[in-house]
This record gives structure tokens, sequence and C-alpha cells, in this order.
């Protein structure tokens, strides 16, 4: 047994009955409230260079899905993505889903995929509308018309299905693919726990999901040890650029792209990580 592996066995033995996702810390409609207000209609957004609020952090994410769904091009339409510990968001899939035909989106909990459920199945939502206004226009360089907002909404609802699924014992509860051709987890397996062995071990589980010559698209809190959801204090592992880069060596990725952008906002992070890797065939 390896000294990650041992040091995860003992992390899920000790931790099971305190793991706060288990506990009912994560309330879905409390962390969009927090991270996820619905964002200004501009005609111009600013390239913020040091994100100094949450929207302005999400407009700086969605210009980097945007970027790289340009530098994944061309794909294959009929492939097929995984988004691991997806939450109960869907920003991260605006412009990523125009590269796929299928998205399994994933989380550890039920709730989470409930609220991605409402919004699949109910009418447009306000806040979700107001991002993918803003991806559409860091995709174009221009104002979306209200038509093209609607149509990307419909054709990333028709693309989603939903599957409980636990990244660190690499369990899902209902039948998936075993290999995706693109795979993408966004402020996940660093917010599990705070111990470095455990979030490696999770990022092995999502590497042996990435189909070879696949890809990995991936967003990071930047040396966080806990991340707060009104009040309540969640877990986080501190790692920066070097780990995640050591990490990803490690587990046979090639042509690693990391990047990444101090925050000023009140939360705990130093900054966010950006990162498109490739796994080795
Ligand atoms: C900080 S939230 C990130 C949510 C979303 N991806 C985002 O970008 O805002 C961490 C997510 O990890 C999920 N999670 C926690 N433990 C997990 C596990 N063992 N397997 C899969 N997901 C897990 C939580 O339910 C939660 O949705």
């Amino acid at each position: 047994m390896t000294s990650t592996t041992r040091a995860f066995r003992n992390w899920v033995t000790q931790k099971s009955k305190s793991n706060p996702y288990l506990a009912g810390d994560f309330k879905p409609e409390e962390y969009l409230r927090t991270y996820y207000p619905a964002l200004p209609e501009s005609s111009v957004f600013g390239d913020v260079k040091t994100p100094k609020s949450v929207s302005e952090e999400n407009l700086a994410l969605l210009r980097f899905y945007a970027k790289t769904e340009k530098e994944l091009q061309p794909a294959k339409e009929e492939l097929w993505m995984l988004e691991v510990g997806g939450g109960p968001t869907i920003y991260q899939l605006v412009s990523l889903s125009k590269l796929v035909k299928h998205i399994r989106f994933t989380d550890f909990l039920r709730a989470n995929l409930q609220s991605v459920e409402n919004w699949i199945r109910t009418g447009s939502d306000k806040r979700w509308l107001s991002y993918i206004r803003a991806a559409l226009q860091y995709e174009r360089g221009r104002l979306p018309t209200n038509e093209e907002i609607i149509r990307r909404e419909q054709q990333l609802k028709q693309k989603i299905s939903l599957a409980r699924y636990d990244v660190l014992r690499d369990r899902f509860f209902a039948p998936a693919p075993k290999k995706y051709a693109l795979v993408s987890s966004n402020f996940c397996i660093e917010c599990i726990s705070q111990s470095k062995a455990v979030w490696f071990h999770a990022l092995s589980n999502i590497s042996k999901k990435i189909a070879g010559g696949g890809c990995l698209v991936m967003t990071a809190l930047r040396m966080a040890s806990t991340y707060n959801i009104q009040g309540r204090i969640l877990p986080a592992t501190p790692i920066d650029e070097e780990d995640v880069l050591n990490a990803l060596l490690d587990l046979g990725f090639s042509n690693i792209e990391i990047s990444s952008q101090d925050c000023l906002g009140e939360n705990e992070y130093s900054g966010m990580i950006y990162v498109l890797a490739k796994k080795d065939s």
C-alpha cells in the first residue's frame, strides 16, 4: 500500500463521521448566494487582472473557459464530458459544452444534483442567464442577442445527464461511461479535506476517468485551508501551482498549462489556479 493510499484510508476512517458534506454543512442555496450572485449586465467587461469580488472572479472564470474552449477546438461532436463535483452550478459548462455531445454531471451530494435538475426542468433562471450572457460575450467579443442566450441555455440543458459520484472512492451511483474525452472539475478536490494526500488521491481518480489523449480542465483555490458558506467553515487543502504541476506530471499528463490569478476579495484564498492538461495516450 502506498503512503498516499494509507493516508487516504486513515482520513476516510477517521473523518467519515465529521465529513462536512455528510453533516449537511453545504447547502446549495446558501452556496449559490455566497459565491454566485447574478452578474451585472454590462456592455463592456473590464479585463480585471486582480479580482476584488466574487463577481469579478466569476467573470475571470468565464473568460478562462471561453479561451480554453477555443484552444481545444476542433473537437468531435460525439464526445462525452465528465463534470466532477459540479455542485449546484452550471457556469463552468456554458463554453466547454460546445466541445461535446453529452455531459455526465456529477456530485457527491444529492441536493446539488437536485438543484441542477430543477434548473434543467424549469424555465430560465435569472442567475444562470446572466452567466450564459457573459460567457457568450467572452466567446464572441460582442453582446449576445436574447435568442443566442436562450439557444445556448437549451443546448446545455439537453446535453446534461446527472449522476451521484464520489471522487474519493471513485464510485458512480448510476451507470456511466468509464472514460471521457474531457473531464472538468472546479473547486472540488481541494475543497474536500485539508490533506494533500487526499487531494492527490482524488486527482488520481479523476485522471483515471480521462481517455488517452483526452483533456483535464480544472480550476482550484490557491493556498486556502478553509472556505466559508454563510459563517459555516468547510475544509480546503492549501495547494499552489507547483503542487498541481508535480501531481499532474506524476499522473502521466503532458502539455500542461497552469496559470493563476491573485484574488483580493474577502475570502480565504489567495487566488485561483487554472489548469488545462492533456493525458498521455
Ligand atoms: C466548493 S464546492 C464546488 C462546487 C462547484 N464545482 C463550483 O465550481 O462552485 C465543492 C464541491 O465538491 C463536492 N464534493 C465534496 N466531496 C465530494 C466527493 N467525495 N466526491 C465528489 N464531490 C464531492 C461538494 O458536494 C461540492 O459540490
